[in-house]
């Protein structure tokens, strides 16, 4: 660990994931459902991006412009690169909070958000965070934050601990954090299965820790191995942002407030009686035994009517990103539910198309059905938190963001040819970034390059995998003839073909 890092593990790189909780248009069904008002955002900042990768497709994609800092200056130096490749609206620096914060030359901004932040920094830290967020976040703003929540985590906290401690007292720092991650892994496992009285109390803590040995060390270092961990209850969080004068709004992911595929009748029964909305959420942490939030907390949250309401929904478009018969008619959290499908197929035959629809004429498409405005929005919500739908920028802010996006991806797609950690693009209809794995990056990059057919897709694929040594896996068997490789590359790009290249042209990640 670094002397600038405060006790935060400096010595091994972040993942580089996508975050779509912290892009503002995410917040837009979450708070509607919610019965608040959506604010514009044209400022926006990101506290400890890690790799970057968010902020550089919400800066690429959106149009807002974004702030942003890490201080850990290889994540940082990455984050740059991304942004000066796009061109996109970003600042990005790799100061501490504790100095980032404290400038003068920083706007107000419309939304903040930390992701994996909260729970893993001093407390000094956090009342750097709040007072920033008190001074900057501008009235009517939204603020995103996750964090490690109790009870969900009480039963194996004690795994982090050792874990920590393992690696604090018992490895030499030499070996390297990954190796450091491994052997602190290994050795709580030992040590778990002879503690009978602790299986008999938690009886899943094996599986938890099997569990944990499977995660990527880069992402279990930055988890467990900080000096600071600090998993909180919902009121806690409350009291911490009280200052700041935000207030809950919602859950960033609409499923997580959607109670049918989380609490059974009775359950649903007991939350309703509960007259308080804050206790309620520290009440429903603990039917759920939440162990992880993300939320959206808006300062100056206001109410709107259902006038207001239908008026901000007739501003929104979609778009169908699966194939229709890909869209599942159930929804499985803690409970699985089924879709009514006499509402949700009228509204999916719709959009089937794929083009883009307004909510104001898919609701004139659905007349005479007997689908109410409520049922409309809830179903398109629902989609939208699946992952099936897109909201759809305006038209103004999708031909700001093509040549950024279009910029970004050629980057992302070269880098992808010889590593793979980067598994999205960015598209400047959505505003957001699409999942897309490394072989489909791949046969993405040989269209770019003007080769139209799968079987050139798939030569292109097998030649980037040779050139890094690298074969396919295939149902967990790695597949070591040439042939085999082709075979199912082949397979894999007549399925992008089939049923996603239409789909990635809406999306306008192909670059033509
Ligand atoms: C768990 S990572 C999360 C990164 C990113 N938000 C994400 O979810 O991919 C936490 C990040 O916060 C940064 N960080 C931790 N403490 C910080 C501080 N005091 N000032 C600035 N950055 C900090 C770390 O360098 C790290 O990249």
């Amino acid at each position: 660990m670094s002397v600038w890092s405060d006790g935060y593990v400096s010595d091994i790189n972040y993942t580089y994931g996508y975050y779509a909780e912290l892009d503002p248009q995410r917040a837009v069904l979450p708070l509607l459902m919610a019965g608040l008002a959506v604010p514009p955002v044209r400022t926006a900042c990101e506290l400890g991006f890690g790799q970057g990768l968010s902020i550089n497709v919400h800066g690429a994609a959106g149009p807002a412009g974004w702030w942003g800092t890490d201080f850990n200056p290889a994540h940082t130096s990455f984050a740059q690169e991304l942004a000066t490749q796009s061109g996109g609206q970003l600042h990005l620096v790799d100061q501490a909070f504790s100095e980032f914060c404290a400038r003068e030359d920083l706007p107000g901004f419309d939304f903040i958000g930390l992701h994996g932040i909260w729970s893993w920094v001093s407390d000094d830290n956090r009342r750097i965070l709040v007072d920033f967020i008190r001074r900057k976040l501008n009235v009517g703003g939204v603020l995103y934050i996750s964090y490690n929540t109790l009870p969900g985590w009480s039963a194996a906290a004690p795994i982090r601990h050792v874990m920590a401690e393992h690696a604090h007292v018992m490895s030499a720092p030499g070996q390297g954090m990954v190796q450091r991650v491994k052997d602190s892994v290994h050795f709580t496992r030992e040590l778990l299965k002879l503690s009978h009285s602790y299986q008999r109390q938690v009886p899943s803590i094996l599986e938890r820790v099997e569990q944990v040995s499977g995660q990527n060390p880069h992402y279990l270092a930055h988890e467990y191995f900080n000096r600071d961990w600090h998993p909180v209850y919902f009121s806690e969080m409350q009291d911490w942002l009280e200052p700041a004068k935000v207030s809950f709004a919602c859950s960033a992911n609409y499923l997580d407030d959607f109670a049918p595929c989380l609490l059974d009748e009775q359950q649903q029964a007991f939350l309703a009686a509960i007259p308080d909305a804050a206790f309620a959420q520290t009440a429903k942490d603990y039917l759920l035994n939440k162990q992880f939030r993300t939320d959206y907390w808006v300062k100056g949250a206001r109410r709107i009517s259902s006038v207001q309401a239908e008026k901000a929904w007739n501003a929104l478009r979609f778009m169908l990103i699966s194939r229709r018969d890909a869209v599942q008619p159930s929804i499985r959290r803690q409970r699985e539910v089924n879709l009514v499908p006499e509402i949700y197929q009228p509204v999916l035959d719709l959009l089937a198309d794929h083009e883009v629809h307004a909510v104001a004429q898919l609701a004139e498409g659905l007349a005479g059905s007997g689908i109410t405005r409520a049922q409309l929005h809830e179903v398109l919500t629902i989609l939208h938190a699946t992952g099936d739908l897109v909201l759809v920028q305006d038209a103004d802010s999708i031909a700001q963001a093509r040549p950024r996006c279009e910029a970004l991806n050629r980057h992302l797609l070269q880098l992808n040819r010889v590593n793979g950690d980067i598994r999205h693009l960015v598209s400047p209809v959505s505003g957001g970034a699409v999942a897309c794995d490394r072989i489909v990056q791949l046969f993405v990059l040989a269209y770019t390059k003007g080769l139209r057919e799968p079987a050139q897709w798939a030569g292109f694929a097998w030649e980037a995998l040779q050139m890094q040594g690298q074969c396919l896996v295939h149902e967990g068997k790695t597949l070591e003839t040439e042939a085999d490789n082709l075979a199912e590359l082949q397979r894999l790009a007549d399925a992008f073909a089939l049923h996603q290249l239409a789909i990635f042209r809406r999306l306008e990640l192909l670059g033509d």
